[in-house]
């Protein structure tokens, strides 16, 4: 067997670790600026978890979950653990076992980290991937719905993305069965057309009708939500698309949009990238008003989405973004160098400068010549008169150019060659 990685499971070096690293960052940077908190949750949870959550008839729970064994036949927990899939359910359940939904029900989190499912990897479909995800909890007004997209539109100006947004209601807990039936009675009617999972899940989740793989042109025929909607959502969803325009956030009404997990209520939305191919979802979300009571919590509204960290990144130009490159290199000539060398690499990056030293263990040619590959212009050179004369030897090597500093104006001069 060779030690390879798993399929659908990537390994992330040089441009593709750093465009994912700086989506991460900006997203936190937007997170703080909606003042909205971390939460951090396990990797590993209850299977029914996830059952009661995203539901037993989506593709996540039947198809796509990574199933945990303990080998032990005493351990109770056997064959009962699942590795997270998304982060809604997990985040729903710390926020019940820690009382917030009775005592503080109004919280705001962000949690990023990564979720596995097993799906058929391709380019922007992976088996592990990261999401960035929100969730508003105690919010049921149209305005937390409108924040969590402002977010996403916020990230798409930052990093100049091409992205649209698709939204659309799907009812509450009064409206959703008579709409529920309506879609019931044109699966019925059209049985024959649809797919093999469509006949399997007709009865218990029609809505997952409207995502048939065989033909997506049938579900143009489909009855839509929002002829079914109720006086309160019918409000709900004019708000929110009040909202959206008026902080002009591009987005157009998909009314065949239902979202592939089951505790959605009222608004659903997709954000799609012109930049990723066929992946092209780059983020999605909703309401859950019932999710909190369904997983046993206060009836608490909620909403939320999550972002592909993955995707956002291929959409982005990774080889305009810098790396870590430093703005020097420390070369030591001879042993006796090495301790003040050290002393010097550690003042200059408490200086905050980014500063690498090069192991002493070669020539000076041979560390040049490294430092010239690793693309930085800077080296400092240090040996024992330098060390004498409380100065280093500053070498340009974008102009060949060479001279002594004093010590204390090292740092001057660094800051000064890099600006
Ligand atoms: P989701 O639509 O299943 O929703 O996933 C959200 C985003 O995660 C997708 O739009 C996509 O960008 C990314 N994603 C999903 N699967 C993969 C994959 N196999 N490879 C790469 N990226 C992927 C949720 O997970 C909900 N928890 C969102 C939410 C939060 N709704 C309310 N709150």
């Amino acid at each position: 067997m060779e030690l390879t990685r798993l399929r659908g499971f990537q390994d992330l070096l040089g441009p593709s670790a750093r465009a994912v690293a700086h989506v991460e960052e900006r997203a936190r940077a937007i997170a703080r600026r909606y003042a909205i908190e971390e939460i951090r949750i396990p990797m590993l949870e209850r299977l029914e978890l996830y059952e009661r959550s995203s539901g037993e008839t989506s593709d996540v729970v039947q198809k796509q979950m990574y199933l945990v064994r303990r080998h032990e036949e005493s351990d109770p927990e056997r064959g009962e653990m699942a590795l997270r899939p998304e982060g809604t359910p997990g985040v729903v359940r710390a926020y019940i076992e820690a009382g917030l939904d009775k005592g503080d029900p109004e919280q705001r989190f962000f949690y990023l980290g990564p979720m596995l499912r097993y799906e058929r990897p391709q380019k922007g479909r992976y088996r592990q991937f990261h999401q960035f995800g929100v969730e508003l909890l105690g919010r049921a007004d149209a305005a937390a719905d409108a924040e969590l997209m402002f977010m996403i539109d916020d990230l798409r100006r930052e990093l100049g993305l091409e992205l649209s947004f698709e939204v659309n209601s799907l009812g509450d807990a009064k409206c959703r069965p008579a709409y529920r039936a309506a879609l019931l009675a044109w699966g019925r009617a059209h049985l024959d057309q649809l797919c093999e999972d469509c006949h399997q899940r007709i009865d218990r989740n029609p809505l997952r009708l409207l995502d048939c793989k065989v033909d997506a042109r049938l579900a143009e025929s489909a009855p839509r939500s929002v002829d079914f909607l109720c006086d309160e959502c019918h409000r709900h969803f004019d708000l929110v698309r009040e909202l959206l325009s008026s902080a002009r956030v591009p987005f157009e009404v998909n009314p065949r949009l239902v979202r592939g997990l089951d505790y959605y209520t009222r608004t659903a939305f997709e954000v799609v990238s012109t930049a990723v191919g066929a992946q092209n979802a780059v983020a999605a979300g909703g309401r859950y008003d019932g999710l909190v009571e369904a997983l046993g919590g206060a009836p608490v509204a909620g909403t939320g989405f999550a972002i592909g960290i993955e995707r956002i990144a291929l959409a982005l130009d990774a080889a305009k973004l810098g790396g870590a490159r430093a703005d020097v290199v420390i070369i030591a000539l001879g042993e006796k160098a090495l301790a003040p060398a050290v002393a010097i690499t550690r003042e200059l990056r408490e200086q905050n400068l980014r500063v690498e030293m090069l192991s002493p263990e070669r020539g000076l040619r041979a560390l040049l010549r490294r430092a010239d590959r690793l693309g930085v212009r800077l080296a400092a050179i240090i040996g024992d008169d330098e060390i004498a004369r409380g100065a280093v030897q500053l070498r340009d090597l974008k102009t060949s150019t060479q001279s002594e500093v004093p010590h204390a104006d090292l740092a001057r001069l660094i800051r000064t060659t890099r600006d």
